[in-house]
């Protein structure tokens, strides 16, 4: 067994032996997103710190804990708070709790960010339901594992966000009033934000949305053959999109709290009709 297959199974065994319940979806809570699971009544929680080989959030707004709840009668596992490449992770340290979440059971990924708008259309607190996105991280989770303990390589990306489950959402935002759009999300890896020469050079690429994270976990979601929906809350205008405004972490983080409750009922309501 290699480490980072020693590491997995380590933590799913102190899992398994803490909780009785074993989740069937995933949701990643990014900044902003965090409120879900305030919000509900857990069978389980803890910090990840107490986790074996789990590694420490180190951001701001990144609360580090998991908890286990049943949401509409399905068994939720929410990671409040994950891992950047910024803060100094390797990809596949970033999604080793999902790894570890999906050999406990779970099927499905609802993966949340904030992120930067860089359609004109977008505004500060509108729902982005992600429709594809661009590896700009250039980083793989996938790079140098074998194929014997973590199946193939070459994954196919083509559907990674089925359309079924991002229609739902759009529907579901619809009917509680919260304005979505659908599009491409860019990860970056920052952890400075981007320059406006840059957000130019994104928006002629395609991207609709910019942030630091996602795309990782969805690579890793679609070896391990979890179903996926990614959601992100626009927390800014790209930089040099709106004159002379600059982009900072307190103004992500403000405009993700004025959200939180909104999103989180949003989530809950979502989660019992994903299939
Ligand atoms: N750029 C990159 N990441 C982000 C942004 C941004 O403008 N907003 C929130 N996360």
């Amino acid at each position: 067994m290699d480490d980072l297959t020693q590491r997995i199974q380590a933590a799913a065994d102190f899992l398994r032996c803490h909780c009785s319940v074993s989740p069937d979806i995933v949701v990643i809570l990014g900044s902003g997103w965090g409120g879900l699971a305030d919000q509900v009544t857990p069978d389980y929680g803890i910090a990840y710190e107490k986790i074996p080989h789990f590694p420490k959030t180190t951001v701001p707004g990144h609360s580090g804990r998991l908890v286990i709840a049943s949401i509409g009668g399905r068994p939720v596992a929410m990671l409040q708070g994950r891992f950047h490449l910024y803060e100094g992770y390797s990809p596949q340290e970033t999604t080793l709790p999902l790894r570890v979440l999906a050999e406990l059971g779970a099927r499905f990924l609802i993966v949340t960010n904030a992120a930067g708008g860089l359609d004109p259309k977008y505004c500060p607190g509108d729902l982005m339901i992600i429709r594809d996105h661009l590896n700009l991280l250039l980083e793989s989770p996938l790079r140098g594992l074998g194929e014997a303990e973590f199946g193939s390589r070459f994954i196919d990306m083509v559907n990674a966000y089925p359309s079924q489950w991002r229609s739902l959402a759009q529907e579901l935002a619809q009917k509680l009033g919260i304005t979505c759009h659908e599009g491409v999300y860019a990860a970056v890896p920052g952890p400075s934000y981007e320059t406006p020469a840059e957000i130019k050079m994104l928006r002629i690429l395609g991207a609709d949305a910019v942030g630091m994270s996602t795309v990782p976990e969805v690579i890793v979601a679609r070896q391990l053959g979890l179903q996926v929906l990614g959601l992100s809350c626009i927390t800014n205008l790209g930089a040099g999109i709106a004159p002379n405004q600059s982009v900072n972490h307190a103004e992500v983080l403000a405009v993700g709290a004025d959200r939180a409750e909104r999103f989180s009922q949003f989530l809950e309501q979502l989660i019992p009709q994903l299939r």
